[in-house]
């Protein structure tokens, strides 16, 4: 199976967590996106409707009629199902390549259960390949990332992104991460850090992981 193929196929294998009735969040990006596309064609009419982790996946939502709500506005979200970036053996994860990771970490907090959706290549022994995405209000970029330098990253700034919320991004590179509870918690600690793309605190309870060979479910 190609990387496409390979999210298709937990995209589509995530609906069985979605049960008729319910609210189920919904992430961002491309995994994310065909979630969003087999939820329409299965499910539209049956669920009550969705609360969005970005404008673009609330815009998706809604060209395909399913109703958006905003987050205030829910009790409960039974299920939260979203794409990562990168995903080890205990589930934890760097998220927020889309620029999306602030409402996907809420949402993911709220959530009763956080079943993200990936192909095999966001499989890894150690975190930090990927950069790991900080979401910073703008006046602090220099400050945060000096702040990062001292923690041993190599920050860089997301060039002509503003994310959904108004902020900016840094992309922390060359960071292998151990530790990822702590880190999370250490860069949630710099002021003018808004959220940081590391979902350890919160890991996902449960990981389709796409293969040559299939869907392979991981607790
Ligand atoms: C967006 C995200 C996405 O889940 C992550 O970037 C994975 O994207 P894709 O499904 O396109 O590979 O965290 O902020």
């Amino acid at each position: 199976m190609h990387q496409d193929e390979m999210k298709k196929a937990v995209a589509k294998a995530a609906l069985q967590y979605v049960e008729e009735g319910i609210v189920v969040g919904v992430g961002t990006g491309s995994t994310a996106n065909h979630f969003i596309d087999f939820l329409a064609a299965d499910m539209k009419g049956l669920i009550e409707g969705a609360v969005a982790s970005s404008e673009a996946t609330r815009d998706r939502l809604k060209d395909h009629g399913i109703p958006v709500y905003d987050l205030n506005a829910v009790d409960e979200i039974p299920v939260y199902i979203d794409g990562a970036d990168e995903v080890d053996a205990n589930l934890n994860l760097i998220k927020g390549g889309g620029g999306a990771l602030t409402r996907e970490k809420i949402i993911a907090a709220v959530a009763h259960k956080f079943i993200c959706i990936a192909d095999s290549s966001k499989k890894v022994n150690v975190l930090g390949d990927y950069p790991l995405p900080i979401e910073v209000i703008p006046m602090a970029r220099s400050q945060v990332a000096r702040e990062i330098v001292k923690l041993g990253g190599d920050p860089v700034y997301r060039e002509g992104f503003v994310t959904d919320n108004g902020n900016i991004i840094l992309d922390i590179h060359h960071m292998q991460i151990a530790e990822p509870v702590k880190l999370e918690q250490q860069l949630n600690n710099i002021v003018g850090v808004v959220t940081n793309g590391l979902f350890a605190l919160r890991s996902a309870d449960i990981l389709l992981l796409g293969s040559e060979t299939g869907v392979q479910t991981i607790t």
